[in-house]
């Protein structure tokens, strides 16, 4: 029906309104979210990230480059919950027989929990709907589609009805559903961005597909904090998790010019990681500037201010920069470490190897402040460094307060 233009407009001109009065309660009858029931990963530290576990009528996002471990570490977690609940895992990427496979690879073998292979938007939700299970993985949104739009699968519309679809029919049984995602090399969710709005909880897994350790974080909790992170590891039996990651990290060191320890925080954890850098003569052109593991915008931000407020040249100079061990640091207390090892790299002299560093360098060349110091204080103890090279805003005996940049290199690159 076509609306008539005129009528439409007078409505709104009148300042009719037509809605109906709000059904509102006082806050203090309303029963919080949180008393129901929460079922647990198997993953101490997965829990976490999520807040206690996944809620019941939640929905969860779980976003990751293909092949990163999302599927694994799914069916890790169903093989858990299914002990306790009634589980679906539906699949529209891979058949009964590659999930089976994997599964017993994991040894996820048990009577309540079930595989369907579907791409249907609309059988997914109603199976939903049905209530039978308390818990469901939709593997991948980005394979779904509906019934009733044309548009292909992995498509704005698509990804956004199809979620839509889902979470009305979890919200309606209080079943908990996790949505697998894959995002762009580029972090981007491809596709479907407008599914974090939708949501619940949204989680990143990130790291190096080929080993390394892979991070899980919230990016987005609506019943819990978004500072926590776990760490996990791929083997043959899946994947596991770190127990004590500052330690893993290090096993492997050799300390030579260009390696710098530094005491960062991931989330809400402290974590010592060794950064390494080389710098070598430009051949032809330009200088070349590579990171892994850290933002090349700052990196060519710190170059900047250590060609400005030290002596040092890196002009005719190629610099790369590695955060061992597959590390993404966010960190701005990254920056003096990082400074720290192109100067020990440049000048091929080493730190003493019991020394960690962190702090923020400012465009001055100011060594600034970072944030959660105690717990980097007490992760390089615990691992045994005898000091830290660190903003000269912390009274501790452990810590070797720096305020300059040029000063710090004069003084413990000399
Ligand atoms: P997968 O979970 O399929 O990644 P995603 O769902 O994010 O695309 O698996 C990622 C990789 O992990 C795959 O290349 C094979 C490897 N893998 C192991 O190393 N050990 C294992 O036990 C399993 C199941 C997979
Ligand atoms: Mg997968």
């Amino acid at each position: 029906m076509i609306q008539d233009e005129s009528s439409a407009k007078s409505a709104i001109a009148k300042g009719q309104v037509s809605g109906k009065n709000l059904d509102y309660v006082s806050i203090n009858d309303i029963l919080p979210s949180d008393a129901k029931a929460r079922l647990l990963t198997g993953f101490k530290d997965l829990d976490i990230v999520l807040g206690g576990g996944f809620l019941a009528g939640s929905v969860t996002l779980l976003t990751g480059q293909p092949g990163i471990g999302k599927s694994t570490l799914l069916m890790q977690v169903c093989a858990k919950i299914a002990k306790d609940v009634p589980v679906l895992y539906v699949s529209g990427e891979e058949s009964a027989g590659q999930v089976k496979l994997r599964a017993k690879r994991l040894g996820a073998n048990s009577e309540d929990l079930s595989f369907a292979s579907s791409t249907s938007g609309n059988d997914i939700a109603k199976t939903i709907e049905s209530g039978k299970f308390k818990f469901v993985i939709v593997d991948s949104i980005q394979t779904l589609s509906l019934n009733e739009l044309t548009s292909a699968p992995g498509t704005v519309s698509q990804v956004t009805n199809c979620g839509n679809l889902i979470i009305r029919a979890a919200k309606m049984t209080d079943t908990a559903v996790v949505i697998v995602g894959h995002v762009t090399k580029e972090g981007t969710l491809a596709g479907p961005k407008v599914l974090e709005h939708l949501v619940d909880v949204v989680v990143n897994f990130e790291g190096d597909r080929y080993g390394g350790f892979k991070t899980v974080r919230a990016v987005k909790n609506r019943f819990g904090s978004t500072s926590e992170v776990a760490i996990f590891e791929m083997n043959d039996k899946g994947l596991s998790e770190v127990q004590n990651p500052s330690a893993a990290l290090l096993a492997e060191r050799q300390n030579t010019d260009g390696s710098i320890i530094l005491a960062t925080v991931e989330g809400a954890r402290p974590l010592l990681v060794e950064i390494q850098a080389l710098v070598t003569s430009t051949n032809f052109g330009y200088p070349k500037r590579t990171c892994s593991g850290f933002d090349i915008n700052r990196l060519n931000l710190l170059i900047a201010v250590i060609e400005r407020r030290t002596k040092l040249k890196l002009s005719d100079k190629d610099v790369f920069i590695n955060v061992v061990g597959g590390i993404k640091l966010q960190d701005s207390a990254a920056d003096l470490a990082v400074c720290m090892a192109i100067a020990s790299a440049l000048a091929k002299r080493k730190l003493s190897e019991k020394y960690v560093v962190f702090g923020e360098v400012g465009l001055g060349g100011e060594i600034r402040s970072a944030f959660r110091l105690d717990q980097r204080i007490a992760e390089s103890k615990k691992l045994g460094f005898t000091h830290a090279i660190a903003p000269a805003t912390i009274k501790d005996s452990f810590v070797l307060p720096v305020k300059d940049l040029r000063d710090t290199l004069i003084k413990y690159m000399k």
